[in-house]
């Protein structure tokens, strides 16, 4: 990441949410909140990019948004949108079981924390990110004044243990019943690092744990990218100083959860998302970026 600057890649992802809630088709996709607080960021953050997409979400200039898109990763702006409902759809599952900890990291823009916050006062939201990124995340809750805003933890991920973060934090319970997620952050961290975060989560918790994570799964010739994506997006990625260190082979998942004690509940793959959210609209055959995985897992902790 660009040394005191929000990330580059969470702020892509607040802009797809806007585009894609200003497509007719697709807007019923995006929660109404998610988009407004994307909006009420963008103004703060990156407001000339925002007029782009406002612009560039009309008729007649459609088409230059769908050429970037095209020339970049065709349907990274949906992928973002699904993996974000499905996870969403874990993440209300689970406090409608007695989940009361939700513990969100590398959480940059994205609006579940600020919106679930509201609708479940009882619930305890923690937002763990980067503090460059942070910073004008806590700046925009913030200046909306709001009550049940989530708890804000600065950490950098690759150097501090999620341990010490969250022990220093008084209202972080290890025996409430927690959901974990960790949405588009393993793909900036190493093999080494993302080790690390889950020897980290060792012990901490005494109480069931439930995880929700992504990570880009490795291109049959070894790559960690999107599958479909032109050469174009690396040198972006390296640009914003956030390229990809690391993916995983779908057959090894397993064998790393074990590692560290947690079993294996569900991989979502494209498929996956095309199935549950785009089929039953009658739009499955919309593009969609092939090669991030969302993986949730489970553990119990030994008495
Ligand atoms: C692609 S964005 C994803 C944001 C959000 N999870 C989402 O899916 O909308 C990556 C996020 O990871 C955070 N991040 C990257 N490297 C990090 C690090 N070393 N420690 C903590 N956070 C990091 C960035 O600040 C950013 O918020």
């Amino acid at each position: 990441m660009k040394e005191d600057q929000p990330s580059s890649t969470a702020i892509l992802i607040a802009l797809a949410t806007v585009f894609i809630s200003k497509n007719r088709s697709l807007q019923s996709l995006v929660p109404q909140d998610a988009a407004l607080w994307c909006v009420r960021s963008l103004k703060e953050i990156s407001p000339r990019f925002l007029t782009l997409i406002h612009l560039g979400s009309l008729p007649p200039f459609r088409w230059i948004l769908k050429l970037a898109e095209w020339a970049t990763i065709p349907g990274l702006p949906l992928h973002f949108i699904l993996r974000k409902r499905q996870i969403e759809e874990f993440v209300r599952n689970n406090i409608s079981k007695g989940h009361h900890q939700i513990i969100i990291l590398g959480a940059g823009f994205d609006t579940l924390g600020l919106r679930l916050s509201t609708s479940f006062p009882n619930v305890s939201f923690i937002e763990i990110d980067h503090p460059s990124t942070q910073k004008q995340k806590r700046r925009i809750a913030q200046k909306y004044d709001r009550d049940n805003s989530p708890s804000f933890l600065p950490g950098d991920l690759a150097f501090e243990n999620i341990s010490d973060i969250l022990s220093k934090h008084p209202s972080f319970q290890p025996a409430a019943p927690s959901t974990l997620i960790i949405e588009g952050l393993f793909m900036y961290l190493t093999e080494k690092e993302i080790d690390r975060i889950f020897r980290s989560l060792d012990g901490i918790f005494n109480s069931p744990t439930h995880i929700i994570f992504t990570m880009m799964e490795t291109t049959p010739d070894g790559r960690s990218t999107f599958h479909h994506a032109s050469g174009l997006v690396s040198r972006l990625l390296s640009h914003w100083r956030e390229p990809f260190k690391s993916s995983v082979k779908r057959l090894s998942i397993e064998n790393f959860l074990a590692l560290h004690q947690w079993t294996l509940s569900e991989i979502c793959d494209d498929e996956t998302l095309r199935h549950r959210y785009l089929s039953p609209k009658g739009q499955e055959h919309l593009p969609l970026a092939k090669g991030e995985l969302v993986i949730m897992a489970k553990k119990i902790p030994r008495r």
